[in-house]
């Protein structure tokens, strides 16, 4: 690089982190606890190992990259939790990319933590589907104990029977309607609630919990899942809004100094933490709810936080966790009191900001002048581009389509709750296919524009149309990694 290069590089650098500015000093921000909820409810022993079939668990960390960390660290503690309440491994099916307990950048190599003094929840975990095993095709054939439709992995699948209750967890990025992969294409919420059908129409579950962390998870079920399917689900985020990422560098409590990336996500945490303490055959589904909804919830004066909603079938939160996880029997005294609940967190991050974070740590405390310094500030560079890449196009499209005033109203326009955010989801999917074709891939940040596109849809436009647009905003396709061509597209 010439020296006029290097200087305008240097300037582009410094304009970068002015514009990352506000996004660091909200690090800064103060704090107030959250309360806990007073209500206590009386409840009852319920079940026995003798009275519940099997008890059957999917966990599923749906991205990769060491910045992703946190996502697979949940999955992980899940199964420890699942592991201790005895269920057996041929019963938990494990999926995660598993590029992180030996990646270059973990300072514990072989160790995944997903709390700051936390011990190890690598060790012992299955590695049924890993790397691209890791797909919505191998997750629905697991889920519908279908060993014919799988591709790779260890095989396992839900193989279950009437009695039997199942226990899905589900970490990642999310936008409206839609859940991220390490692969593509990523997952769409119709077709998850269509294999749940499926897998209820079998008569292969007494009952079903699926917890699910990603933004905008309450999309997921808004308007989709049925109350007559005994499935319960509780979701990080309502239908609008992001989760969050927790135990960041820059927070209180932060991760040990030599991690740059946030070890848990909030939601996660919560039901985790709770479940590592408590007795669960006296806590009931509702109990935990309640105590995660008041662990993560927004705060106005400090406005970090997200919403805990459920769905499906109500009546399931009345039931014991035990007859879904099981329970640690060294808690068997450690019964479930309002007051003997988990502190509070201090700070969050926005799950979508946390690549940024992550890059922003790893430039900050490489040697000046090293190799690794500048791959981090290449790697902040090239997301901060995408990200703007992806906004402008979507916004001119929005513009193009409806006019200056209109496009931005009718792209974020939020449908009256208890509606899907899409009527046709091919729509949906054949838009994003379209977008990417013209504009580059959207990419775990471009989830978030699920929503306009589901709007274009709900607006009658067709596919030529948009096509029309989209090669109109997007001149050129992006060259860079966020290229649709050699990575397929998300839908
Ligand atoms: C299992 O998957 C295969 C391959 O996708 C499909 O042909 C078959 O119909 C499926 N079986 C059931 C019971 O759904
Ligand atoms: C629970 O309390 C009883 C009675 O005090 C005691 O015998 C038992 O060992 C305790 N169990 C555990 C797991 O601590």
């Amino acid at each position: 690089m010439g020296r006029p290069a290097a200087t305008a590089a240097a300037g582009a650098f410094l304009l970068l982190l002015l514009l990352l500015l506000p996004f660091l000093l909200a690090e800064s921000r103060s704090f107030f606890p959250i309360r806990l909820p007073s209500d206590r409810e009386d409840h009852e022993f319920n079940g026995d190992d003798d009275t519940v079939g099997t008890r059957w668990a999917v966990l599923i960390a749906g991205s990769s990259g060491y910045g992703n960390y946190r996502h697979q660290a949940d999955v992980c503690h899940a199964y420890q939790i699942m592991k201790k309440g005895g269920l057996k491994d041929e019963n938990i099916i494990v999926f995660m990319y598993d590029d992180i307990a030996y990646n270059e950048e973990n300072p514990r190599r072989g160790i995944i933590i997903n709390h700051p003094q936390g011990e190890d929840v690598y060790a012992g975990v299955p590695k049924d589907y890993v790397g691209e095993d890791v797909n919505v095709n191998n997750f629905f054939a697991v889920l519908l104990g279908n060993k014919t439709a799988l591709t790779g992995g260890s095989g396992k699948v839900v193989d279950s029977g009437p009695d039997d209750h199942i226990f899905i967890f589900y970490s990642d990025h999310g936008g409206p309607g839609v859940l991220g992969m390490p692969t593509y294409p990523y997952l769409y919420a119709d077709d998850l609630i269509a294999v749940l059908k499926k897998k209820h129409a079998a008569g292969t579950y007494k009952s079903m919990v699926f917890y699910l962390e990603a933004c905008e998870s309450g999309s997921i079920f808004e308007g989709l899942l049925p109350a007559d399917i005994n499935i319960y689900a509780t979701t990080a985020s309502n239908a609008v809004e992001s989760s969050w990422g927790t135990y960041c560098p820059g927070e209180y409590p932060s991760p040990p100094p030599e991690y740059y990336t946030c070890l848990g996500d909030l939601y996660s945490v919560a039901w985790m933490e709770d479940s590592d303490i408590h007795n669960l055959r006296t806590e009931t589904l509702k109990q935990q709810y309640q105590l995660v909804k008041a662990r993560a919830a927004v705060h106005n004066t400090y406005s970090f936080g997200s919403h805990v909603m459920q769905y499906g079938d109500l009546d399931l939160n009345a039931e014991q966790l035990f007859l879904y996880i099981g329970s640690n029997p060294a808690n068997d005294n450690a019964t479930f009191i309002d007051d003997n609940a988990l502190p509070s967190f201090s700070r969050a991050v926005n799950q979508r900001d946390a690549d940024l974070l992550y890059f922003w740590h790893k430039y900050r405390e490489s040697p000046e002048g090293s190799s690794k310094k500048l791959e981090a500030q290449k790697q902040l560079l090239e997301v901060m581009s995408h990200r703007l890449h992806v906004d402008n196009s979507m916004e001119l499209i929005g513009k193009l389509l409806f006019g200056s005033e209109e496009g931005p109203k009718v792209l974020s326009t939020v449908r009256p709750t208890g509606q899907p955010l899409v009527d046709d989801w091919d729509c949906l999917k054949s838009l994003v296919r379209t977008f990417e074709t013209h504009c580059g891939s959207l990419a775990q940040y471009g989830m978030k524009h699920m929503r306009s596109l589901a709007n274009i849809c709900n607006a009658g436009i067709k596919k030529e149309t948009m096509a029309e647009v989209s090669a109109q905003a997007c001149f050129r396709v992006p060259s860079n990694p966020w290229s649709s061509l050699h990575g397929g597209f998300s839908a």
